[in-house]
């Protein structure tokens, strides 16, 4: 039996154009999307962009999204539930593409819980399992922790060396990477490999799941309490929620015309900043002066890291709009009219 999203899908898959006309895309040629991770901040975000271009989604997860009830979801533990209960879920939903988002993603919290990172690669190697055995494409959510703490002005792709690993979490992306390009060679499996970092800007401040710096700040410094930089020195490139889901459209759009085949790529800002720039955008845009205290960088930390992202560029369009100078204030509107309509 073929579950339905929304609608019945024309057949022919694998040259489905996801591109922008005066049309929306479901009257052009509308695409079914399985999500993994659609509870978190990057799938929240990319699912509802989809909905609103017409694309049918649907979301896996294990636990209920927290912001908004607009995603059509299925309650899957992908590390409990097996590859059977994901390809039922795309055959009946006649799913097109995976994007694999789901994960363990808190860098720390994987050095004290090392065990989840093995969890995180279980994950990936169900979702490109899912995806061979059905024969679609698969988007993998990587991270920019899989070059490890590289002191390089810039990093370009090809600056992966898995000898460093900093952390478990970083083991996790790059077994998850692995996984992926062996199943490539091996099966043919169509893929991109997404290295994203530090995301931030809209469905992120869910706190007490997921501490994130950018949110915390905005939080701590917004009440005038202190806040702690551990490492004065690190320089991290922060990418703005909406360039690194319009990254993952074209991505999707290239991917399924065969255009973009095989390819990983950074998708960030491509500008590096500080966490005391962080700290001052914010103060600035709250009117508080920041109160700092500085400790050392964690163990399993990355200190520096600015994207080459001309490859992102070169190959899919990709040109992110936002500074972190620009998507503080945007972050910070959105979580004081999100916070208003919850009645926080
Ligand atoms: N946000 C960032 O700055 C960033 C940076 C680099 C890489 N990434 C990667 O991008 C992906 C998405 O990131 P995010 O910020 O949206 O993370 P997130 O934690 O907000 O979302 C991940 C989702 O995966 C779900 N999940 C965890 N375990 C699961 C399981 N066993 N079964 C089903 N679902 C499970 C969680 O419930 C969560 O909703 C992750 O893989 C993350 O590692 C994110």
């Amino acid at each position: 039996m073929i579950l339905r999203l929304y609608r019945r899908l024309p057949a022919g898959k694998f040259s489905k154009s996801i591109s922008k006309s005066n049309k929306t895309a479901k009257e052009q040629n509308p695409l079914n999307i399985l999500i993994t991770g659609s509870s978190g901040q990057i799938g929240t975000n990319l699912a509802l962009r989809l909905l609103a271009e017409g694309h049918a989604v649907l979301g896996i997860d294990y636990r209920q999204n927290t912001w908004t009830d607009r995603i059509p979801m299925r309650m899957v533990d992908l590390t409990t539930d097996c590859v059977g209960r994901m390809l039922e879920l795309i055959k009946g939903y006649e799913i097109e593409l995976i994007v694999h988002l789901a994960a363990y993603a808190k860098v720390y919290e994987l050095v004290r819980e090392p065990s989840r990172a093995l969890q995180n690669v279980d994950m990936t190697f169900k979702a490109a399992e899912s995806a061979r055995l059905a024969e679609i494409p698969i988007i993998f959510g990587s991270s920019r922790e899989v070059y490890g703490d590289i002191h390089r002005h810039v990093t370009n792709e090809s600056c992966a060396d898995f000898v460093v690993a900093e952390s478990p979490y970083s083991a996790s992306k790059i077994a998850g990477e692995a996984f992926i390009y062996s199943f490539s060679q091996c099966y043919d499996l169509p893929y991109i490999v997404f290295r994203f970092s530090n995301v931030y800007g809209r469905y992120d401040n869910d706190l007490e799941r997921m501490e994130r710096v950018t949110p915390l700040f905005i939080k701590r410094i917004s009440q005038e309490l202190p806040i702690v930089i551990h490492g004065k020195e690190k320089v991290l490139d922060f990418t703005y929620i909406d360039d690194c889901v319009q990254g993952i459209c074209l991505g999707m759009e290239k991917l399924l015309k065969k255009e973009v085949v095989n390819q990983t790529i950074n998708l960030a800002c491509g500008q590096g900043s500080s966490l005391v720039d962080l700290a001052h955008y914010i103060g600035k845009a709250v009117g508080v002066e920041p109160k700092i205290t500085y400790t050392p960088a964690q163990p399993g930390e990355v200190t520096r890291y600015i994207a080459d992202i001309t490859k992102a560029r070169e190959l899919l369009g990709y040109n992110p709009q936002t500074s972190l100078s620009e998507g503080i204030p945007k972050s910070i509107a959105w979580t004081r009219e999100f916070e208003q309509q919850k009645g926080l």
